[in-house]
Order: C-alpha cells, then sequence, then structure tokens
C-alpha cells in the first residue's frame, strides 16, 4: 500500500529527476529550476568539459557524459542516472538534433542528417525510456508520481518548409508519447509532450541565426513553465493516491469495527 505520510507536499522535494542535453538552453535552465524547487537532480550531454562545467556549477547535479542517439550508450546512462538518484520519478527527453544545419528542403537533405536527428529525436528518449521503466513503475507504485515529458516543438504539428527531418522526428516523439500515454498511464507513469516555444538557445541561432533574440523567449521561463506542468501532474497524481490510500484506511476501520462472528 502507498505511504502517503511520509511525502512532502512540495511535489519537487526530494523528487528524483534526470533530463537529457542539460548542459545547454533549456535543459541547462531546467537543471536549475528542478534543483531550486528541491528535486536531486542527473543530466546528460556529449561533451565531457560542458558536463564538468554544469557539475561544478550546480554542485548538487549528477553529471553524466553520454550521447542519447547511441544504443550502447542508453543503458550506462540509465545505470548512472539510477545509481546516482537511488530511483527515478521524472524523465525529460530534452535532447535534441535539428538535422542538417543549416536546415535544408527534404529533397536536399542527406539521409544521414535524417538519420541522426531520428535517433536523437525519437530513437534515443524511446530507448531511454524502455531502460527507465522499471524505475518510473517503482517510483508509480510508491506513489510519488513518475512522469516522463517529451520536449516537443510546433514543428511537430506545423509543416515549416526545411524544417523536415527535424520537424518529422518530433512529430514522431509528440505521437510516442500520446500512444505511451495511452498504454502506461493506468500503471501510474503520465507523459506529457510540450512545445516549450521559440526560446535564444544555441538550438535556435543554428536554425534561424537571422532572428530577433530580444522577441525570444528566455529558456529559464520556459523551463518554469515546464517545471509547472510537471508539479501539476505529480500533484495530481498524489492527491489521488492520498484519496485512495484514505478509502483503504477508512474500509479497514470499518472492517475492524465488525464482530468477528456476527450473530445469525
Ligand atoms: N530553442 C527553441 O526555440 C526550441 C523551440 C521548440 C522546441 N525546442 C526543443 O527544446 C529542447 C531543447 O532545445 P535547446 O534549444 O535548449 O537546445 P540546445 O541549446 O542546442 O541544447 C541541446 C542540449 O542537448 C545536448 N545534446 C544534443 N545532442 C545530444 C545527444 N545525442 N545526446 C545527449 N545530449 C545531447 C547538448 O549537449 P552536447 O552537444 O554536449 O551533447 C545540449 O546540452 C529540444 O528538444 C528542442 O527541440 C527548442
Amino acid at each position: 500500500m502507498t505511504n502517503l505520510t511520509r511525502l512532502p507536499l512540495n511535489p519537487f522535494t526530494g523528487l528524483r529527476a534526470a533530463i537529457t542535453g542539460g548542459t545547454s538552453g533549456l535543459g541547462l535552465a531546467l537543471v536549475g529550476e528542478l534543483l531550486t524547487r528541491g528535486a536531486q537532480v542527473a543530466f546528460v550531454a556529449r561533451r565531457r568539459d560542458l558536463v564538468q562545467r554544469v557539475s561544478r556549477q550546480h554542485r548538487a547535479a549528477h553529471g553524466i557524459v553520454g550521447d542519447v542517439s547511441k544504443k550502447n550508450d542508453i543503458h550506462p546512462i540509465a545505470i548512472q542516472i539510477v545509481g546516482a538518484l537511488g530511483g527515478l520519478d521524472v524523465l525529460v527527453n530534452n535532447a535534441s538534433d535539428l538535422g542538417p544545419v543549416p536546415l535544408a528542403l527534404l529533397g536536399d537533405t542527406e539521409c544521414e542528417d535524417l538519420e541522426r536527428a531520428l535517433a536523437t529525436n525519437v530513437l534515443g528518449p524511446f530507448r531511454l525510456t524502455k531502460a527507465l521503466l522499471g524505475a518510473l513503475a517503482s517510483s508509480a507504485r510508491e506513489g510519488r508520481g513518475a512522469v516522463v515529458l517529451n520536449v516537443s516543438s510546433d514543428a511537430a504539428i506545423n509543416p515549416y518548409p526545411r524544417w523536415g527531418a527535424y520537424g518529422a522526428s518530433k512529430a514522431a516523439l509528440h505521437h510516442l508519447s500520446s500512444i505511451w500515454n495511452a498504454e502506461l498511464a493506468g500503471d501510474g507513469i503520465h507523459f506529457l509532450s510540450l512545445d516549450p516555444g521559440d526560446m535564444d538557445t544555441p538550438l535556435h541561432a543554428l536554425a534561424v541565426p537571422e532572428a530577433d533574440r530580444s522577441q525570444l523567449k528566455r529558456p529559464e521561463t520556459a523551463a518554469r513553465e515546464l517545471a509547472d506542468a510537471i508539479g501539476r501532474v505529480l500533484s495530481d497524481r498524489r492527491a489521488a493516491a492520498d484519496a485512495r490510500a484514505q478509502e483503504t484506511i477508512q474500509e479497514t476501520l470499518h472492517d475492524s469495527r465488525q464482530p468477528a462472528h456476527p450473530a445469525s
């Protein structure tokens, strides 16, 4: 039975969260935001020097060097996440690849560029989620409220010319999230697929170098919005689990008040 008396009111206190792509842009902002809210955080990125820099900047966070697009990196990443945090409540699949840079029409897109976008944006999140399902299911059983947030984009919905590789991969990730959710919500693992909006990050600068950066959202703002969305799910889950636990207690009390051998 769920032991909710030990769970704090702030759903982020002691929350065990992992974020891919935690050394730049939105991922880096999420590392800071979740730590500030009281979570334990592990983050993943490919470049060791940047992982070390962020680990120095956020001493409470656990940095992991790995490439989510590489099949052989997934289990080492998953093992390090669970080892560092002692379990997992929230996974944020945030690391992303644009496909061809400069962005290209589909007819001019190299197959290898599409392949890399799919490996990073679809297969990577799929493999990492699968590798961590046991830890997430265990979190859900403990009534902590397991959440997977897949970071999406408006390019997942709108067919923007030159965003073909990225848009197709984000569309696949978005649909994958919906199906995961339909399959696993009953087990208490909730999937979110959210578009953070156009942000002032290195990825955006690569994709749209001519953009007016002053018009773009700060990644810290998007991180707060995404953390709020995660918090709402966790609070709802815990409230539902709390109600179930209360019902069980009431039923147990009721049963214990019944005579063992009622008079016939
Ligand atoms: N920026 C926008 O306007 C915008 C709009 C809509 C949606 N998004 C989405 O928001 C998310 C964050 O984007 P961002 O703009 O913050 O990107 P960003 O600044 O380019 O940061 C990307 C992060 O992911 C890591 N990364 C990239 N490939 C990886 C891989 N294969 N394995 C592990 N880590 C990897 C990078 O570090 P390394 O290079 O060292 O690995 C870096 O930490 C993405 O999912 C993106 O699609 C962004």
